[in-house]
């Protein structure tokens, strides 16, 4: 593996590491140095991704942890401890949007409900909540949370998404005021749309191509890095503008700008 000092020493939790996001953030702070754990539900993806990288000469062990347990992410937290002495950097990237059970809000199942936001907000509360006395001890920390798009600009058909990650930036800006006098960062990342397999979502965005799971990966690691030391409670939007148009009330498309362009040729 091609190492480069940044993260070199340190010790990352990256859950969901069995995921597409989250397995490019821990192949990117693996590649660089930080000894990885991967913290997933799925016992087949996690245990290939930490073989991956210790394939490729890094160090990573899969946990198989489920976010929406307390209890079991406190187990996870002190197994990583002791077999690495001490967590630097945690990922919260464990979760997803049900894609398959979207629709709206009056038809949707309790289950959907209690799920997203069992993932994904409960997943990075709880996570959080476990190594923060630990990074307060060390004096050092960072602490990046996958948010979404969704969570500040909402969607038709996401509601209980969009509730989830909201509540997640929310925590991310109030958790960044109590820890940073201990040199220990809070951040999120959001992300529009990611590519997945061959799927073109290039007019999604404003800058014409897919948005990569390592787009994610690359600003994940940068706030984890020491030369985001003085950024905290920041959202950094990964979404080549996607929610700019959103807001303007133009969303990004081929045919959308046509219709600008026509328009403005009739003025
Ligand atoms: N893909 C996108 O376009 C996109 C956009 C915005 C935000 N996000 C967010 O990025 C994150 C990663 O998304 P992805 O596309 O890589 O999804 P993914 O489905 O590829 O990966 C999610 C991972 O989370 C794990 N997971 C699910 N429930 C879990 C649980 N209870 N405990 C532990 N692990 C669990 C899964 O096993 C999987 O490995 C998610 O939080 C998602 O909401 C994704």
């Amino acid at each position: 593996m091609d190492k480069c000092e940044r993260f070199n020493g340190k010790t990352a939790i990256v859950t969901g590491g069995g995921g597409n996001i989250g397995r490019y953030t821990a192949l990117r702070l693996a590649q660089e140095g930080c000894s990885v754990v991967i913290c997933d539900l799925n016992e087949e993806r996690a245990p290939a991704v930490a073989d991956e990288i210790r394939h490729k000469g890094g160090q990573a062990v899969a946990i198989r942890t489920d976010v929406k347990d307390s209890a079991d992410v406190r187990k996870s937290v002190a197994q990583t401890i002791s077999r690495f002495g001490q967590i630097d950097i945690l990922v919260c990237c464990a979760g997803g949007s049900t894609r398959e059970k979207m629709c709206y809000f009056c038809d949707q199942t309790e289950d959907v409900i209690l799920d997203n936001i069992g993932v994904n907000l409960f997943g990075a509360l709880f996570f959080a909540h476990a190594v923060c006395n630990h990074m307060i001890e060390r004096k050092h920390g960072r602490i990046v949370f996958i948010a979404s798009v969704l969570g500040t600009q909402g969607q038709r058909g996401t509601v209980e998404y969009s509730a989830s990650k909201g509540g997640v930036l929310a925590m991310t800006k109030a958790l960044s005021m109590e820890l940073g006098e201990f040199n220990v960062t809070v951040n999120a990342v959001s992300p529009g749309l990611v590519e997945r397999g061959s799927q073109d979502v290039s007019d999604r965005n404003y800058i014409g191509r897919n948005c990569t799971a390592d787009d994610i990966a690359n600003a994940v690691a940068f706030l984890a890095s020491d030369e985001a030391s003085f950024i905290t409670g920041a959202n950094l939007t990964v979404d080549g503008g996607w929610g700019l148009g959103v807001q303007s009330g133009i969303t990004p498309g081929r045919n959308n700008f046509r219709v600008v362009r026509e328009r403005q040729n009739d003025v």
